[in-house]
């Protein structure tokens, strides 16, 4: 099979972790092409920041389950998130090559399934009795039953339960042509983990019978999103301004708190500033948080509003 050729810099087959391009002007010129239309149905102000243990509107750079120990019990509205997918078991399959010694995204699959769990443990502390985790996850070729394993780990071990399952269509797939028998995967798999049936969500009611029973829109659960921002040198799973921005809308209200613990470009705390919400960002990547910091700090200072 041809692997199609990774773009070489000086002389290693990754690119450095210093040799990562920041460039913010270049994802928001992509952006520009296809505005997400939900990003201007709120107002753009600086949300308030609260403590929840944390100061919100900040990105945290380090350990998820760590810094999540430091946010206070049921403080948190809506988790949006997309864990590292444990894609890099081959070492030419890395989708972090900007920090590919820190990101360990080949560990063994009973370690790393500890470890999610260990993330959803602090999700059960801190999340609000009627708040939301939307979960973005998928499988490699490799490992496909991999998403069926951690939601059953998650299960043993904590009382979420999915409630819904969102199916993500991407724009764009990289082709399976190597195999018989498997399929390009276009699309990803979103769950939506709750503590009770009585989790919170913004449908809006269609009519009201005489009897006082409330009759809502139709949502389906099916979202066809861009794959991401744009391209971030090192850093090969991110997800897009308008797949955030739909789960923000449907989950959370304004002034709300918005957690991603693998923050990454800073995909989710980026949309949830300009849907006024209050973010807190985690990622153990400097310059992944670097990068999501002056994303988010160019909106202010484009609205001239200080913060
Ligand atoms: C799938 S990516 C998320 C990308 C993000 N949604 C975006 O749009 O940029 C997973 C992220 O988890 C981060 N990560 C991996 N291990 C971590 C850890 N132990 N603590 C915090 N973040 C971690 C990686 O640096 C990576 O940015």
């Amino acid at each position: 099979m041809k692997r199609p050729k990774r773009k070489t810099v000086n002389s290693g087959q990754y690119l450095l972790f210093e040799d990562l391009i920041v460039d913010v002007v270049k994802i928001e010129e992509d952006m520009k092409e296809e505005q997400p239309s939900l990003l201007q149905k709120y107002p753009t102000k600086y949300t308030p920041n609260s403590n929840v243990g944390l100061d919100t509107n900040k990105i945290y750079c380090g350990d998820t389950v760590e810094t999540m120990k430091k946010i206070n019990e049921e403080s948190i509205d809506l988790i949006l998130t997309s864990p590292p997918y444990l894609a890099s078991i081959r070492q030419d399959n890395h989708k972090y090559p900007g920090a590919k010694d820190q990101i360990k995204d080949n560990q063994s699959v009973d370690d790393y399934l500890e470890w999610i769990v260990e993330n959803f443990k602090q999700y059960e502390r801190i999340l609000k009795k009627d708040g939301v985790i939307v979960f973005n996850f998928s499988y490699t070729t490799f490992n496909p039953s991999l998403p069926y394993f951690l939601i059953n780990e998650v299960f043993k071990h904590t009382d979420f339960r999915v409630y819904d399952t969102f199916a993500w269509k991407k724009k764009s797939a990289m082709p399976v042509s190597g195999h018989p028998n498997r399929v390009t995967r276009i699309v990803e798999m979103v769950y939506i983990f709750a503590k009770t049936p009585y989790f919170k969500a913004n449908k809006t009611v269609s009519s009201v019978s005489r009897t006082g029973q409330k009759y809502y829109n139709n949502y389906y659960n099916f979202i066809e999103a861009r794959n991401n921002d744009g391209k971030v040198e090192g850093h090969e799973a991110t997800f897009s301004t308008d797949f955030a921005s739909f789960f923000i809308d449907l989950y959370s209200k304004e002034n709300e708190v918005v957690l991603d613990n693998f923050s990454g470009t800073g995909t989710t705390p980026y949309a949830s500033s300009k849907m006024n919400r209050q973010y807190i960002g985690i990622d153990l990547v400097e310059k992944f948080c670097d990068y999501a910091r002056k994303r988010i700090s160019k909106i202010y200072k484009e609205e001239g509003i200080s913060h």
